[in-house]
């Protein structure tokens, strides 16, 4: 069987995290479906032995799809080991109340459609300027000069700590074959 990787993403950053997550997890013996939370397709949870949701934070909240799907497919997720990638820009702040907002989100989510997730990581996101239009560039521009970030807005800003998500891509993959031996 299969490991289902879903992620969500506005700006692509998150797929890209996806991608990177799909082929730790092929590079430690795990067959892979990876796919857009908004059109899973075939990927029925209850036909893989582990799911990992990428999720990004836009304006305090992961896009509707995420919910959507958790809701729907909780009493599937229960049954294997699943985890959360929640990915934001204020993981990466120094400010502690900026941090603890982003490490609450998960547990917004779990409120929201009644399923605990057994495992998350947060994942610092990237500025993508050169993705932005003009309106948001600005905004983005101005949130990231509050918050002593880089505002040269004519490249993009990547913030993710790739081993430390390959560090928990690899726990999972532990966690699914040590479920699929039971
Ligand atoms: C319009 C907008 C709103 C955002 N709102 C938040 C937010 O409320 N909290 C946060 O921590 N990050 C926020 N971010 C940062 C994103 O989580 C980060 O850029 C992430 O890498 C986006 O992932 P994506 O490229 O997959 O969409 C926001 C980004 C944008 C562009």
């Amino acid at each position: 069987m299969t490991v289902l990787v879903l992620y969500a993403t506005i700006e692509g950053h998150t797929r890209k995290i996806a991608e990177h997550a799909a082929a730790r997890l092929e590079a430690a013996g795990q067959a892979v479906f990876l796919g857009d939370i908004r059109e899973p397709g075939f990927a029925v949870p209850g036909r893989f032995d582990g799911v990992l949701i990428c999720a990004p934070i836009h304006i305090g909240r992961y896009p509707s799809p995420v919910a959507q799907f958790v809701t729907e497919w909780k009493d599937a997720l229960a049954q294997v080991p699943t985890a959360l990638v929640s990915v934001s820009l204020a993981i990466h702040s120094d400010s502690a109340e900026e941090r603890a907002e982003a490490e609450a989100y998960p547990a917004k989510l779990e409120k929201k459609t009644g399923f605990h997730i057994p495992k998350v990581h947060h994942a610092a996101g990237a500025l993508k300027f050169l993705e932005y239009d003009f309106f948001k560039r600005a905004l983005m521009r101005r949130i990231a000069a509050k918050e002593g970030g880089p505002v040269d807005t004519s490249r993009d800003h990547e913030f993710t700590d790739w081993q430390a998500l390959d560090a928990f891509v690899q726990e999972f993959a532990d966690d699914v074959a040590l479920a699929r031996r039971a």
